[in-house]
């Protein structure tokens, strides 16, 4: 058996393995440290955090569907202040690489809580959710359109020094004009794909399940789209890449990684199956092992064609 290197690397950041939870379906990592601790992920991606604090949507928030999960949290978290305050100590002690997800109704909350996490040694990387479809103002509403993408990305690249990631949301005609600007505009990588625009009807009550009507479709569903995405990206830009949607084992981390993913991110796999990221870590070392394979890193875009 070969010695394997499952270590990797996105936009500068190094990380010991590829795998790490997708933003807000990990909070910030306490509930799941009773199960194994943070320290074995690559990295640990934070719920989206805005300026303020925010209640998030009316409920119910989540709607299953054959293949997938509607939701409409709407960006529920403690604000920056609390963030810093109350969650950083958690992760800093668990000697986790911390992603933060950062959100915003206006570009210049964005740039403030990227002022605010520069400060923060113990941050590594800012995520900038430019992608959220469950909020009225911000979110998605910047994400669909190159110019304004490009108008947050730099305003936090002004503002931020780190690591800066832009969460892209699937819900446009052509992901790849919408990764170029944020990759012109500063950011070092981009993660592919935020949810995809779903809904569900009550068919009692004859209305929509989702009080906002609307929702994020994420799970096993979506996973052709985003592996589509990462891979049109990746062909066409070079840039850094963290995929996710809908990975459930380490195989599907696999397809992700040659579409051209860099680094992989679990999100709905995590409510069902707590472990199911160590699985994935495990399944990566094995499958190396077996086909002989030395680094993780030769994988990364061989499906190009
Ligand atoms: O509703 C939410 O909090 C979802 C956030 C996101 O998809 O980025």
């Amino acid at each position: 058996m070969i010695n394997v290197d499952i270590s990797t690397a996105v936009g500068g950041l190094k990380l010991k393995n590829p795998v790490m939870p997708a933003s807000g379906t990990w909070g910030y990592g306490e509930e799941y440290a009773e199960f194994y601790s943070p320290a074995e992920l690559g990295a640990v991606v934070v719920k989206g955090t805005t300026l303020e604090p925010r209640q998030g949507n009316e409920p119910p928030r989540i709607a299953e569907t054959p293949a997938g999960m509607l939701n409409s949290v709407g960006l529920q978290n403690v604000g920056i202040e609390r963030f810093i305050s109350e969650k950083i100590p958690f992760l800093r002690e668990n000697k986790c690489i911390v992603i933060a997800n950062i959100a915003g109704g206006a570009i210049d909350d964005y740039a403030e809580i990227a002022k605010r996490l520069d400060a923060e040694k113990d941050i590594s990387a800012v995520e900038v959710n430019i992608s959220c479809p469950n909020v009225k103002k911000g979110g998605i509403a910047f994400g669909v359109r190159a110019d304004t993408a490009s108008a947050v990305i730099k305003s936090v690249r002004k503002a931020y020094k780190g690591a800066l990631i832009a969460k892209l949301s699937p819900n446009v005609t052509d992901i790849v004009e919408i990764a170029r600007a944020c990759i012109d505009s500063g950011a070092d990588a981009l993660t592919l794909i935020n949810t995809v625009k779903g809904m569900s009807i009550d068919i009692n009550s004859r209305k929509p399940l989702l009080p906002n009507s609307t929702g994020g479709l994420s799970g096993p569903a979506i996973k052709p789209i985003a592996l589509r995405m990462v891979y049109e990206v990746k062909k066409a830009t070079g840039a850094d890449i963290i995929g996710v949607g809908g990975i459930e084992c380490f195989e599907d981390a696999l397809e992700f990684i040659m579409a051209g993913a860099s680094a992989v991110q679990v999100g709905t796999a995590n409510f069902y199956n707590p472990f199911i990221m160590p699985e994935i870590i495990s399944g990566l070392k094995a499958y190396l092992e077996e086909n002989g394979i030395s680094s993780v890193k030769e994988l990364i875009g061989v499906a190009a064609r």
